[in-house]
């Protein structure tokens, strides 16, 4: 891909070389036409997925990926939950620590003189991202931490402004070092030779650096395991085929392509040798994660190949059962469509929920940033007991 710097109104070529060797191995480069009216290098790449830069927040436009690689600033709370909703912003951990700071920048832009009023509208910008998606408990986790923080702290707005700021830095620093971890947990089950089949997008798109099912994968690799990596493409949205496949060949790992509808053909061609998915939402008796999870559980099952969960602790909800969870359904378009384009008949009617169920039964190890799980430990109930085992 070609680097196009647009300087006051003109393409700056020479920038290309100077930004790509800017970027670190398992850092998003932003190699585009950048829709920055003056721009100067240090703008030009993220370190993470998403950051704070001097009251705003900045990220990729993931619905634009892999064509387009552009940045989006967001100036307010309500921007950030246009970009939730949309899907310019996605994957559960990175869905909450957006949430953080977008009740950080209503916290920074506030104009309230007293304390109330700015819990009122940290309140009300609360309720507005948590309309925003239903299934992904990190969004309700991460605004409710940020919340019960405000709500504990007596300080006066200017304190309580930077204190809800910090919050949300600190949710992002967080995040980074809890898929580190799950990195590492995670790649004690990683063979040398093992081939993996992965769904949607678990990787550091989906989360503010390294991904959790992508990180065990990476960790591996760089342990100097020669592991390769299937990828469906995990319609409607492709986040499989368009930020899986380009975050593996960013870090160079082998990667296949497959539509969805090839998974049982691969691992009945024993092409398979493990699978590993991340999670919106893991309750007592499943992991709710992106429409089709379940459908790969059930095929590793009778393919004995198994099947393993990563996910943060703030992907855990153990308070409900799957029964108890809201399964978002998109707009039909998202399947009567692809990337804009209709391929079916007009008036088609079509059912799109973007979430699925696996029971826990199919689940062969949950990897977390305090260790893994195994079904000795979790049978068909996964109680809060059993992460205390697992220690601090
Ligand atoms: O609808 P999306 O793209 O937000 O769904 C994402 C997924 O289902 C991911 O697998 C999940 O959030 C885990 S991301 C580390």
């Amino acid at each position: 891909m070609t680097l196009y710097v647009e300087r006051m109104g003109h393409l700056v070529a020479e920038h290309q070389m100077l930004l790509k060797d800017a970027l670190l191995p398992n850092r998003i480069g932003i190699y585009c036409l950048l829709r920055i009216e003056f721009l100067i290098p240090w703008e030009a790449h993220l370190v993470r997925t998403i950051e704070w830069k001097d009251g705003l927040v900045v990220t990729l436009d993931q619905t634009k990926l892999p064509g387009e690689e552009v940045l989006i600033k967001l100036k307010n709370c309500g921007e950030v939950a246009s970009a939730i909703r949309e899907m310019r912003i996605r994957g559960a951990p990175l869905i909450g620590v957006a949430a953080a700071y977008g009740l950080a920048l209503t916290a920074h832009h506030s104009k309230a003189r007293y304390r109330e009023e700015l819990m009122d509208e940290l309140e009300a910008s609360a309720d507005l991202l948590k309309k925003m998606r239903p299934t992904a408990v990190n969004l309700f986790w991460a605004v409710e931490r940020v919340l019960k923080s405000a709500r504990g702290s007596f300080a006066g707005v200017e304190l309580l402004k930077r204190s809800v700021i910090e919050e949300a830095e600190k949710m992002a620093d967080e995040d980074v070092e809890t898929n580190r971890k799950i990195g590492e947990h995670g790649s004690k089950l990683v063979e040398d030779g093992d081939t993996f089949l992965t769904h949607c997008n678990a990787g550091r798109l989906a989360t503010v650096d390294y991904g959790t099912a992508l990180a065990v994968i990476q960790m591996a690799w760089k342990q100097g395991k020669r592991v390769k990596v299937i990828v469906d493409e995990t319609r409607p949205l492709l986040q499989g085929a368009r930020l899986t496949v380009y975050e593996l060949i960013q870090d160079g790992i082998p990667v296949t392509l497959i539509t969805d509808n090839m998974v049982g053909y691969v691992m009945s061609k024993g092409m398979v040798d493990k699978v590993i998915v991340g999670a919106d939402r893991i309750v007592r008796d499943a992991v709710i994660n992106k429409i089709g999870t379940y459908t790969v559980a059930v095929l590793a099952s009778e393919h004995s190949i198994p099947f393993y969960v990563a996910a943060p602790l703030s992907t855990f909800d153990l308070t409900a059962l799957s029964r108890d969870v809201a399964i978002e359904e998109r707009s039909p378009e998202e399947v009567t469509h692809i990337q804009c384009h209709r391929i079916a008949p007009k008036d088609a009617w079509a059912f799109n929920p973007a979430f699925d169920i696996t029971p826990l039964r199919y689940v062969g190890a949950i990897i977390c940033e305090k260790g893994v799980i195994f079904p000795s430990e979790y049978g068909n109930s996964l109680e809060s007991e059993t992460l205390k085992r697992l220690g601090p």
